[in-house]
């Protein structure tokens, strides 16, 4: 099996270039945020508050399963898709809330290296190289400054109906950063033999040819 595990800092452009990488070498990709994102809808859908015994209780119920539809990846948790409700700022925050609970990590780990087992894939997140797929061959940890990073989310969101200012982008961006960075279990850090990539004076284009160059020469 080919594995390449891809992490970085939210809003780094790691899901894009997953996504081009298996594209171009043909491989599935794994979005483990969205498994983590239609945990929490599951729990906001539940009015759950959160809160360790919730969370415990609840956690080792739930049945998470992985379908591709044209291409496309599509989360169940306990037959339910929250596909079109996953990307909004309140599940944003609420899924790095849940997301450090350790029975939360162990019930997505598994379900993540299963994938890796069966598929050729690319698989995207925060800790996919240090703890999900520490054997992947090949790593790589994105990140960009976090001015560019909420530059590149303002712009993506400017012409929407109630779009967020800079200010409020950033400092989301800032939280985020912060919970995914000190959570106790399963940080984010690059691990010791990811290849750093900073794309703040990147283009998606140069960032792709970069690690397809990589991959392919290694191969
Ligand atoms: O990549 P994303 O923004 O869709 O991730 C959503 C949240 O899930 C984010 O708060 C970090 C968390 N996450 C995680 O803890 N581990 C992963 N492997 C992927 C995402």
């Amino acid at each position: 099996m080919l594995n390449i595990a891809i992490d970085g800092h939210v809003g780094s452009g790691k899901s894009t270039l997953a996504s081009e990488l298996a594209k171009i070498l043909n491989l599935k990709m794994l979005n483990t945020g969205e498994i983590y994102r239609s945990i929490a809808c599951y729990f906001k859908e539940m009015n759950m508050e959160i809160n360790e015994e919730n969370i415990k209780k609840f956690v080792s119920n739930l049945n998470i399963e992985i379908s591709f539809d044209s291409g496309e990846q599509v989360v169940y948790v306990n037959n339910k898709c929250f596909k079109g409700k996953l990307r909004s700022e309140e599940i944003s925050m609420l899924t790095s809330k849940i997301s450090p609970f350790l029975v939360v990590r162990e019930k997505v780990l598994k379900l993540q290296r299963d994938f890796a087992k069966k598929n050729d894939c690319v698989m995207e997140g925060r800790d996919i190289g240090t703890v999900v797929l520490p054997n992947a061959d090949f790593k790589f940890f994105v990140t960009a400054s976090e001015f560019v990073r909420a530059q590149r989310r303002y712009d993506q969101l400017k012409d929407k109906t109630n779009a967020p200012s800079f200010e409020e982008i950033l400092e989301d961006l800032r939280q985020r950063d912060y919970n995914d960075e000190h959570r106790k279990v399963a940080p984010l850090k690059p691990a010791f033999d990811s290849i750093i990539l900073d794309t703040s004076d990147m283009t998606l284009a140069q960032t792709v040819e970069y690690c397809c160059d990589i991959i392919k020469n290694k191969k």
